[in-house]
């Protein structure tokens, strides 16, 4: 059995599409699990019941992101075939919330698959292959997603930049609040890049305003100054809603957690819908998380960062 966790992007989306850097946690209430196991029967069975998905591989179409991960696996692990086998995918982590539910099941089947093939595997390889699925899932990822999931760790993210984990000098407290509605990044992102096109003089401004968000945020992580990360979380909602990436969905969220006391607060992941994120202490967390389900929200996790 293999698994992997959640994540939550804190600073920096959209804008590290652009080589801006971005930070990110792994969320380990929520996670992906993976199971393989020989079978009588002929063929690679894959069950996924959470999508409601029983299907052998060859009828899935070739880009279909299981699929297409069971081979880029096998032939990244010199393995000519593998028969007989059923694959069970279980994973508690919502999709297309901006958890990172598509990376965690990616990283959880290559590892599983590269333990039942007996072939050892680093986290180098496993994010790599992951990354090509998330091509197939989001476009032109930034590749934030695997690389969380993969190392696990929190990560100072910069495209196609050696990974850098960073150190949480005290631990804070996130509350995570879903819209309930699904986070089309897809579209957020190819959004963005439309008017980053039409106007890219602006847009750089604006992606350079938030890597400088994102900068300010590790040190403040980093020296334990937690609660310089409030106006921070909040300049950066400001600016994806200039992006236009929130939604009324996740500005209410926003407001309700600042009203019960949040110190800041912002969308999460590819935004107009799926997450909002919420900077609390221990005592404030469950008036925060009562106050988001009162707003609307579906699902609500409190977790400890570092
Ligand atoms: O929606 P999520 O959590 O998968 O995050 C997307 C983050 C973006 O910066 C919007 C896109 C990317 O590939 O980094």
């Amino acid at each position: 059995m293999s698994a992997a966790p959640g994540k939550i992007i804190l600073f920096g989306e959209h804008s590290v599409v652009y080589g801006r850097p971005a930070l990110a946690v792994p969320v380990t209430q929520v996670q992906a699990n993976v199971e393989i196991k020989g079978s009588s029967r002929a063929g690679i069975w894959i069950h996924a019941p959470g999508i409601d998905l029983h299907a052998e591989l060859g009828s899935l179409p070739q880009a279909h992101p299981l699929r297409a991960t069971v081979t880029s696996t096998l032939i990244a692990l010199g393995v000519d075939s593998v028969k007989n086998i059923e694959i069970d995918v279980q994973s508690s982590i919502p999709v297309a919330s901006g958890l990172g539910s598509g990376a965690a099941v990616s990283v959880a089947l290559i590892r599983a698959l590269a333990e039942y093939c007996s072939h050892p595997i680093n986290n180098e390889l496993t994010n790599q292959l992951a990354y090509e699925t998330e091509k197939l899932l989001h476009g032109t990822p930034s590749g934030i997603d695997n690389t969380v999931i993969t190392y696990a760790s929190p990560v100072y993210y910069l495209k196609d930049q050696p990974i850098q984990t960073f150190h949480v000098a005290q631990p804070f407290t996130i509350v995570i609040g879903n819209t309930g509605l699904p986070a089309p990044t897809k579209e957020s992102v190819g959004d963005v890049r439309s008017l980053w096109q039409a106007d890219p003089q602006r847009w750089e401004q604006i992606f350079n305003k938030v890597g400088e968000i994102a900068r300010s945020a590790r040190s403040a992580i980093e020296t334990g100054d937690i609660p310089a990360l409030g106006p921070l979380m909040n300049a950066n909602h400001t600016l994806l809603q200039e992006m236009t990436v929130s939604c009324n969905e996740l500005d209410v969220l926003v407001q309700a957690a600042l009203a019960a006391g949040a110190a800041g607060a912002k969308l999460s992941g590819g935004g107009r819908g799926g997450n909002m994120i919420a900077l609390a202490d221990n005592k404030n967390a469950p008036v925060i998380a009562g106050a988001l389900r009162l707003a609307g929200a579906r699902h609500v996790i409190v977790t400890q960062v570092g």
